[in-house]
């Protein structure tokens, strides 16, 4: 995963069957849990670390819709985002990345590993009619941040920002690799 590593963001090729994708969600909307812990063993082998799984949702978004650039909370330092269905064009993602902004198509099983709670992102107008994408968030229990964020619920890890604007602010700077600091420990 050094790409990941480096970069703070990694696209991920078949993540997810079709079989999964068809049974991501129950009818009310809630994130099959079985899939969520299988995702979770995924990236666990893919980053060899131990995550702490925080929140999933579901987002149906319609022609010109615009989802615009932010950062989010300290609960979303690792996010992963996945298109369980479509129709039309695909609706990219775009990622503020240390060497310029990276537009991402996540089709069919594809998903997209990104730290969210960083790395500025956003989705330019939509062109498409229908797109619905999946969201999972995690904190990685070797970082300083998950290593916090491990001694709160989950309702209290979803109101944690300050952690990270006191962080932002001493470290971020526009275009640079400050989310390093937040590197697991080299072994
Ligand atoms: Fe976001």
């Amino acid at each position: 995963m050094n790409h990941f590593d480096q970069y703070g963001y990694i696209v991920l090729h078949d993540f997810f069957s079709e079989d999964e994708l068809a049974n991501m969600y129950d009818e009310s909307g809630t994130t099959n849990p079985e899939i969520i812990d299988a995702a979770t063993k995924r990236l666990e082998g893919l980053l060899d670390t131990k995550l702490l799984t925080n929140h999933q949702k579901r987002q149906a978004y319609t022609k010109d819709d615009t989802l615009e650039y932010h950062v989010d909370g300290a609960a979303c330092e690792y996010a992963l985002t996945f298109t369980v269905s479509q129709t039309g064009d695909h609706w990219p993602l775009v990622i503020r990345a240390v060497k310029g902004d990276k537009v991402v198509e996540t089709k069919s099983g594809t998903a997209v590993l990104y730290c969210a709670n960083m790395l500025p992102h956003w989705r330019p107008e939509n062109n498409t009619d229908n797109q619905v994408q999946g969201y999972m968030y995690w904190n990685d229990l070797n970082t300083e941040l998950g290593s916090f964020m491990q001694h709160f619920e989950l309702e209290q890890r979803l109101n944690i920002t300050s952690f990270m604007n006191l962080k932002q602010k001493e470290n971020y700077q526009y275009g640079t690799t400050a989310y390093e600091r937040y590197e697991r420990p080299h072994t």
